[in-house]
């Protein structure tokens, strides 16, 4: 993939309107609407702050949440302005609507230095669908686009693609840390490279498993998928995860792993519980004797001691995948364990967006790692080396 794009410090912003796509699909609490994580709206602050500095006038968007084309009063974005709004300390003007009246007035109103949020695009059926019609309107507002969302950057959407059709388009400060990060630990990795991928099912990670064994020296795989391969391999796995269909699948990239002399690493060991609880029973057995109506819920010690050593002497490693069930405290020590190795490595150490990003900071290891990706499932499309539409579609260096 060409992710040699032409960013925001290659155009001419002074004085122009810039159509700034964000990310702020950020979290928030089910009752109060407050946000618990504002870590998305900071990621975007260098390239509201290099264009208001530079002289643009900013119509920001973003999604937020899944509305469907519907209005929903909580899916608002209105407490996405009044938090941009401090942690840049001026005004964010808030239009009430996407490309209606209102947008276009205050649009048009905005002056160079200014900066405005218009009102959650998935309110219009059109964006997720790539109306044309709506690109354009959105576009008629501005006379540059520039995306910094990479989050949303594997969808194919009006805001995302769309606009690009009618606007000069150019990647923002975050989409292009984000894709030079990743590119280099795909393209041109400091080796050893290990890959460290976990999470709960096969199925989400295919792409990736296949796509890391053509570029990584060492694969390692844990997290409720391991599982399957286990499975595969002819051990019993008791009540664990287990995607029948994809055993098959897990045996292929055994051999392939063999084939291209990547040395793909297992579990050794599992911490089981007799019941899919936080307060349950919990015992550590070999991944080849796990009872009957058990399940295994984290790596053991022993594989803990493995991948750690692989991680340790690595010069690259990214990571996607928590190693166990690790909301559950008793079974987050194999997440903790390989979260402290990243922390400890040296090496250059990138974490996929998700479960693996929230892991790393619930543990307090967040500032310890070079690159924890914003992106969730469009990281996860990125290591999988999969075209990402939103990055297609900027300009070419
Ligand atoms: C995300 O949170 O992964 C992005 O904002 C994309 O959201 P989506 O999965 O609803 O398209």
């Amino acid at each position: 993939m060409n992710y040699n794009k032409k960013s925001v410090l290659d155009a001419d912003v002074k004085g122009k309107k810039v159509l700034l796509r964000c990310d702020f699909n950020v979290p928030q609490n089910k009752e109060t609407g407050e946000i618990t994580s504002d870590k998305r709206i900071v990621a975007a602050l260098p390239t509201i702050k290099y264009l208001l500095d530079n002289g643009a006038a900013v119509i920001a968007c973003s999604h937020l949440g899944k509305p469907k084309g519907e209005w929903k009063e909580k899916l608002t974005l209105a407490p996405v302005a009044k938090r941009l709004s401090e942690l840049l300390g001026m005004e964010v003007i808030f239009a009430k609507d996407i490309i209606g009246e209102d947008a276009q007035a205050k649009a048009a109103a905005l002056k160079p230095g200014q900066i405005m949020l218009l009102e959650n695009l998935r309110f219009d059926i059109r964006e997720e669908k790539n109306g044309d019609d709506f690109a354009k309107a959105l576009s008629d507002m501005a006379d540059i686009y520039v995306s910094d969302a990479f989050g949303t950057v594997h969808r194919a959407h009006a805001s995302t693609v769309g606009v690009a059709k009618y606007l000069p388009a150019y990647a923002g400060l975050l989409v292009e840390k984000e894709l030079s990060v990743m590119g280099k630990a795909l393209d041109d990795p400091a080796r050893p490279f290990v890959a460290v991928l976990g999470g709960a099912k096969v199925s989400d990670k295919i792409g990736v498993i296949n796509n890391l064994l053509d570029k990584a020296d060492t694969v390692i795989i844990g997290g409720g998928m391991a599982y399957t391969f286990i499975k595969a391999m002819g051990h019993g796995i008791g009540n664990s995860l287990l995607e029948a269909d994809k055993l098959d699948y897990a045996l292929e990239m055994i051999e392939k792993a063999k084939e291209k002399n990547v040395r793909l690493l297992l579990p050794v060991d599992t911490a089981i519980g007799n019941e899919f609880k936080a307060d349950c029973e919990k015992k550590i057995v070999p991944v080849d004797a796990i009872p009957d109506g058990w399940m295994g819920l984290d790596i053991g010690p022993e594989t803990v001691k493995l991948f750690s050593d692989a991680i340790k002497n690595a010069k690259t490693v990214v990571w996607n995948g928590p190693m166990g069930v690790f909301e559950f405290e008793a079974f987050a020590e194999g997440t903790k364990a390989v979260a402290k190795a990243l922390a400890e490595s040296g090496a250059v150490t990138i974490v996929g967006g998700g479960d693996s990003a929230a892991a790393v900071e619930q543990l307090g290891f967040a500032d310890k790692m070079t690159h924890i990706s914003t992106g969730g499932g469009a990281s996860l499309e990125f290591l999988e080396g999969r075209e990402l539409p939103g990055v297609a579609c900027l300009l070419d260096k």
